[in-house]
Parts: structure tokens; sequence; C-alpha cells
């Protein structure tokens, strides 16, 4: 193998796909590292090597100095964040510091982060809505000052609303789409949180994955926004399965996002999201008639 790559992350959704890519590159050595809080062993990829603990042990639990780190590896939930706010900040603050540091005494040629679009939220300061977007938002600000103040080599994706295959439908940790699926098909209501107006912009998992790719081979520094050309409110989503709509209260997320332009990375990886999510429901419906 020429070159060994580390996946923090590795076992949940989005991280799954970076893997799967990774795998599928000649001569790349693919390191997992995951607590398995909302990873799964069912994500897992033949051909990668899975790591099971946290990233503040990183230094012990990865003793190779990978080429590249894909920094995926965090609490990655808004509504539940209030409720779980030591755990956000044990795993995303003490755990990223913990990789920054890894990648600064062993050099890594690249440290490669998955931030948060919440950070653009239009109604106030998004990095202050939730406790997830404030330890994203501080994380983005850390990894640049390293850049900055030990030149560390670095590149800051933005995902959007991450859909598609291996997404958690069930249980607390449960997202949007998966879960409309599993209602959908089990024949009852989808459950929207009110207002139901809130947009998303929903991006499809594998382009995600393959934009994240790309940054760590090409990217430098900050503000490469990966997300799909097009929002719609969780409301639409909804109403494009059909079926009855139940309206609850709760934490509707963050506010709407502010589309940040997609153009770096489109200019520097040649990235383009491939799937608008109203005709991946629309193919989800092809494939379970009712
Ligand atoms: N999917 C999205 O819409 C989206 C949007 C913006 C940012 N992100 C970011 O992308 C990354 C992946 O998100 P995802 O949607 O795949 O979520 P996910 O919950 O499926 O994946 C996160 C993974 O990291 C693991 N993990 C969490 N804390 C850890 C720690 N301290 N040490 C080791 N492993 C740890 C979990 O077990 C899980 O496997 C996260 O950092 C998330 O904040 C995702």
């Amino acid at each position: 193998m020429s070159r060994t790559v580390v996946v923090t992350g590795g076992a949940g959704h989005v991280g799954s796909h970076v893997v799967e890519q990774l795998v599928a590159t000649p001569d790349t050595r693919v390191i997992s590292l995951d607590n398995y809080f909302t990873g799964r062993r069912e994500n897992h990829i033949s051909g990668a090597e899975y790591r099971v603990g946290h990233t503040k042990d990183i230094d012990e639990l990865v003793p190779e100095t990978p080429d590249l780190l894909f920094h995926l590896g965090e609490y990655a939930r808004i509504a539940t964040s209030f409720d779980d706010v030591a755990i956000v900040h044990d795993f995303n603050v003490t755990g990223t510091f913990a990789v920054a540091e890894f990648c600064r005494r062993r050099a890594v040629k690249k440290l490669v982060y998955s931030a948060s679009s919440t950070k653009f939220a239009i109604e106030g300061d998004g990095r202050h809505q939730n406790p997830y977007a404030f330890t994203k938002a501080a994380n983005v600000d850390l990894i640049n000052d390293y850049g900055r103040w030990y030149d560390l080599p670095y590149a800051i994706c933005y995902f959007y609303n991450g859909f598609g295959p291996r997404e958690m439908g069930t249980g607390k940790y449960a997202t949007l789409i998966a879960r409309f699926e599993l209602q959908y098909k089990s024949g009852v209501p989808l459950t929207v949180t009110a207002p139901g107006t809130q947009r998303r912009t929903f991006t499809y998992v594998a382009d995600l994955a393959r934009g994240i790719i790309a940054a760590g081979e090409k990217g430098h520094g900050d503000d490469y926004s990966l997300r799909a050309a097009k929002s719609y409110s969780v409301m639409q989503i909804a109403e494009a399965f059909g079926g009855d709509i139940v309206v609850e209260e709760g934490y509707p997320g963050r506010r709407d996002v502010v589309m940040v332009s997609t153009s770096k990375a489109t200019n520097e990886l040649n990235w383009h999201p491939t799937v608008d999510i109203m005709d991946y429901i629309a193919q989800f419906k092809r494939e379970h008639p009712r």
C-alpha cells in the first residue's frame, strides 16, 4: 500500500461512504476509528480496518502515521444535543482537539474536516443555536487556527443534510429521510416537527463522500460547501412520500440555512451534486409501491 488514510467516524453514515470510496482507490490502506455511538458494524466495508475507540485516544489507537486524515467522528445530531451536551463536548471538543494535535505532531499531510452548514443559519447566529452547531463552528475555528499557528495543511468541507444508503431510521438518533422511509414502508403517518416550513438542502451521501475525498486530494483551507442545488421544506419532503402526515411539537433543528455558494468546490475540486432528493424519493416509491 502506498498510502495510509484514517477516517474517524468510518462506521457512521457519511464516513462509511468515505471508507467505501477510499477502499476502491488503488494502493490505499484505510483505517477507521469509531466509538460506535451512532456508528454500526453493519456499515463496515470489506477491505478497511476498524479500530474501536474515542478520538481523544487517537494517539494510542492509531500508531500508524497516516498520509491523510478525514475527521468525521463527532457527535452529529442537532435536536438531541441539548440533552447530550456533556457528550457533545467530550466527543467534539476534547476529541477534535486530540485529532488536531495528532495531525500536528505526526505531520499528517492533510486534515480534512466535515464541518456543518448549521453555522450558516439565517435567523440569528447559527453557531449559537444549539450545542452541536456550537462545537462544529468552534472546531472550524480551531482547525483554521492550527493552519495559522502551525502551518497544518487542512481542508474544511461544509456538509448539508446527508441522505441515502446506510442512513439510520430508528431510535433516538434516527435522521429524517431514513425515518420517513421506514414510516412509509410501515404504513404509519410521517411525523413532521412543527412548523414543517423549515428548509433543508438534502445532499446525497455518496456525493458528500466524493467531495470530502476530493478535498483531501486537492483542497486547501476553508469554505468547501457541499450541497445539492435545491432546498425543500420538511413538509414538502413528507408530501413527496405521500400518505398521512402528523405535525409534532419539538425542536425543529436549526433554522433555515443560507445556501452558501459551492463555487470553491466546483472550481477547485470539480465537484457537482448528482442526485436531487425528489428524484430519490420518486425512485424509492417505485421500488416500494403501496
Ligand atoms: N450528515 C449530515 O447531514 C452532516 C451535516 C453536517 C456535518 N456533518 C458531519 O459529518 C460527520 C459525519 O456525520 P454523519 O451524518 O455520518 O453522522 P453519524 O452519526 O452517522 O456518524 C458519526 C460517526 O462518528 C462516530 N463518533 C462520534 N463521536 C466519536 C468520537 N469522539 N470518537 C470516535 N468516533 C466517534 C459515531 O459512532 C458515528 O459512527 C459528523 O462530524 C457530522 O457533524 C454531517
